[in-house]
């Protein structure tokens, strides 16, 4: 299922290398939904699984939903998916701020995904420590390493916060210079509370890492992101696939302040003229 058949008018331009812009959210969430299927089918062919870190925040849940629909689950092979989480709140899985939650609702309960491919973060569980620790171990009894050592994914998803957060990595964070660990809980000082989050070389190791950035509010810090100076303390900057892709799924109103048409690509170097 590739963008081809898509409504045309629908489909994704690229006003940056890697950058995809729809024209609306509901658009990022097909296109979104459609690359899931692509990817499993990729994945599930190639290593028998595919495993998956889903993004918390609000703006997958269209993603999420589509996916429940006859449309998509039919196209996916729910035996071999394994999805997990890229962050977590410290809430029980019930409660409306759970990221667990969310996937549960709007996807988890209308697909036919087996109970035990399923891996939640327990970050309700005090001491929120030993819940991390217990999670490295359910990644590392489910995913390969890579040549240093991390968990790879197939796909990470992730949100981009107004401030340039994703998972639970904050701008400025100490923890964005983490080098071993896997799983975190910084604590969110505005929230008055604990997360649990992958670190960044676990997103880094992802084969695929998918942002999923809607909206008008979140224009300006996308452009910081994709075409301001280079920070080390702005995570959404910061996230830079080791051997993989990344790919930015965005719509019109969050791209509003990027550059309207593609930087055009370097133009090959001249060939030196053959000596007559
Ligand atoms: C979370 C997220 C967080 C989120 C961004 C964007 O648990 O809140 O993982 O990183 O993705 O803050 O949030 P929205 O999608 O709600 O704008």
């Amino acid at each position: 299922m590739d963008d081809t058949t898509a409504n045309p008018n629908s489909l994704p331009r690229e006003a940056l290398p890697g950058v995809l812009v729809c024209p609306d959210a509901a658009e990022v969430a097909r296109t979104a939904a459609r690359r899931f299927v692509d990817w499993a089918w990729q994945a599930i062919a190639r290593d028998g699984q595919f495993q998956v870190a889903l993004s918390g925040g609000s703006t997958p849940r269209q993603m999420y939903r589509l996916l429940a629909t006859q449309e998509f689950r039919t196209q996916i092979d729910w035996p071999r998916v394994h999805l997990f989480w890229g962050d977590e709140r410290a809430v029980p899985p019930d409660h409306a701020d759970s990221n667990y939650g969310l996937a549960r609702r709007e996807l988890l309960l209308h697909v036919p995904i087996p109970p035990g491919n399923v891996h939640r973060m327990e970050a309700e569980l005090t001491p929120i420590g030993r819940a991390a620790h217990q999670y490295e171990t359910v990644l590392r009894r489910f995913l390969e390493l890579d040549d240093r050592g991390f968990p790879v994914f197939h796909l990470a998803l992730l949100g981009m916060g107004s401030e340039g957060d994703i998972a639970s990595l904050n701008p400025g964070a100490r923890l964005l210079r983490e080098t071993s660990r896997w799983v975190s809980t910084p604590a969110m000082d505005k929230l008055g509370t604990r997360r649990m989050t992958l670190t960044l070389p676990v997103i880094e190791a992802a084969r695929r890492i998918l942002f999923l950035v809607t909206g008008a509010p979140k224009a300006a810090m996308l452009r910081v992101v994709l075409c301001g100076r280079a920070d080390r303390g702005l995570p959404a900057q910061m996230v830079q696939p080791r051997h993989g892709e990344r790919i930015f799924l965005v719509d019109e109103a969050a791209a509003r302040l990027l550059p309207a048409e593609a930087p055009a690509a370097a133009s090959p170097p001249e060939k030196p003229k053959k000596r007559s």
